[in-house]
């Protein structure tokens, strides 16, 4: 809950921001997810509907943040952003890296409003968060590299169903 000092509607509207940067991570993860799929890369497939799913999950702990705030509140569903369709392997990563990026500076600089408003705990769970997309970060970081150094031999290895 809230004290008496926090300035509870700032807190609530970027736990809602965060939650509608969530849902375009959700859905443009999902159509790479599916993309990949197609292409056959059944590894690659694999990671990116796994991180799709921390998404959801990130949306989902923070509409129950919202709710623990005040159960009154209905979280949005709201998506912001643009989910691009049709994108080919080797921008998905570049992509999908640099949206790891711009969500960790937002998240970094909601969990300092969080805290200048006396909600450790919303601060706290952004701090968390943020950890984990450092993780995607450095695996889209990591697989943009290897396609761009590896090219179609690391491919060829990604559609090995083991
Ligand atoms: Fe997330
Ligand atoms: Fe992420």
């Amino acid at each position: 809950m809230s004290n008496k000092n926090s300035n509870t509607a700032k807190i609530i509207e970027v736990l809602n921001e965060a939650r509608s940067m969530e849902l375009c991570g959700i859905t443009q993860y999902m159509n790479h997810h599916y993309k990949l799929d197609d292409e056959d890369y059944v590894k690659l497939a694999k990671e990116m509907k796994r991180i799709a799913i921390d998404e959801m999950k990130h949306a989902e702990a923070f509409a129950e943040r919202i709710k623990d705030i005040d159960s009154n509140q209905e979280p949005t569903f709201d998506i912001k952003g643009t989910v691009i369709k049709g994108q080919k392997i080797d921008a998905i990563y570049t992509h999908d890296k640099n949206s790891e990026d711009e969500t960790i500076n937002k998240y970094n600089e909601f969990a300092k409003i969080c805290r200048e408003n006396n909600d450790v705990i919303s601060a706290t769970l952004f701090e968390r968060i943020v950890t984990e997309e450092q993780e995607h970060l450095n695996y889209f970081d990591d697989i943009a590299n290897h396609i761009k150094e590896l090219g179609n031999s690391f491919l060829a290895r990604q559609t090995d169903k083991d």
